[in-house]
């Protein structure tokens, strides 16, 4: 269950009931992260398993499902943790915070730098990291596979807007989000948008996926920006929405939180 690129091997650590913790290890100067440490034992496992440190924590925002082993981990490998400057300042991060992030800024690993995007909607302190080269996009609970997070502190505009900046990125960045909640998601999809071509196939291929590997986790964002409704509010396909992407996206996220 992983991913290369030139010196990292990237995991995805499936914790708690459906989230997913990432670890990044660079074989060449030993280095290793993890992006949203769920759980604390589970991860020192993993880590002591492989033989592994771990020199960097990065928090993609507050929620306890995503920081919890923030403590447990610094304490154990002397991690520095690093988190959105909003979260900070809210002080809302588990752990001695080592540095800050905000949008546009460039977060170096060893030899490679992801680039930082601020994400609210979900949470307004979300954000989201791609790893340049790889194009390995961590998104939290901002994107999920088919779907979007919740809007706990953002509101519709908010998270369009977050949105937007996604979907600007790369075709074949990999998505990689926090939760595997991709079926449920593409009940909705086929509900809410059943004319677009090629999007059974595509659900059925996820079944697939899911049947024989377990998991859905990553999808490619060129599949995203087809064929997830949150990315798809200012398509004509959602016009009878609203008379706006913002109130559409707003719609969508109603019905969805309404959708069983
Ligand atoms: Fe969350």
């Amino acid at each position: 269950m992983h991913y290369s690129y030139q010196n990292l091997e990237l995991y995805l650590v499936p914790l708690r009931t459906d989230n997913y913790s990432y670890v990044i290890h660079d074989r060449a100067k030993n280095k290793t992260l993890v992006i949203d440490p769920s759980e604390t034992e589970a991860l020192i496992t993993f880590l002591n398993q492989h033989k592994f440190g771990l020199d960097l924590i990065i928090d993609t925002h507050h929620h306890n499902d995503h920081t919890e082993g923030n403590i447990g981990l610094q304490k154990t490998f002397d991690s520095a943790i690093v988190c959105s400057d909003y979260d900070h300042e809210k002080n809302r991060i588990p752990g001695k915070v080592r540095q800050t992030l905000r949008d546009g800024d460039t977060l170096a690993f060893s030899d490679y730098n992801f680039q930082v995007y601020s994400t609210p909607g979900h949470t307004l302190g979300h954000i989201c990291l791609l790893l340049e080269g790889a194009n390995w996009l961590f998104c939290g609970d901002t994107l999920f596979a088919l779907g979007c997070g919740r809007l706990f502190e953002g509101d519709p505009t908010t998270m369009w807007d977050s949105f937007k900046k996604l979907r600007a990125l790369p075709d074949d960045s990999l998505v990689f989000c926090g939760h595997e909640y991709t079926l449920a998601n593409a009940r909705f999809a086929e509900e809410i948008m059943p004319q677009i071509p090629g999007l059974h196939a595509y659900v059925e291929s996820q079944k697939k996926r899911q049947a024989t590997e377990g998991r859905t986790v990553p999808s490619r964002l060129a599949d995203e920006k087809t064929f997830n409704p949150f990315f798809l509010a200012d398509s004509p396909i959602m016009s009878r929405l609203g008379s706006n992407p913002e109130e559409i996206f707003g719609a969508i996220r109603k019905q969805k939180d309404n959708f069983q």
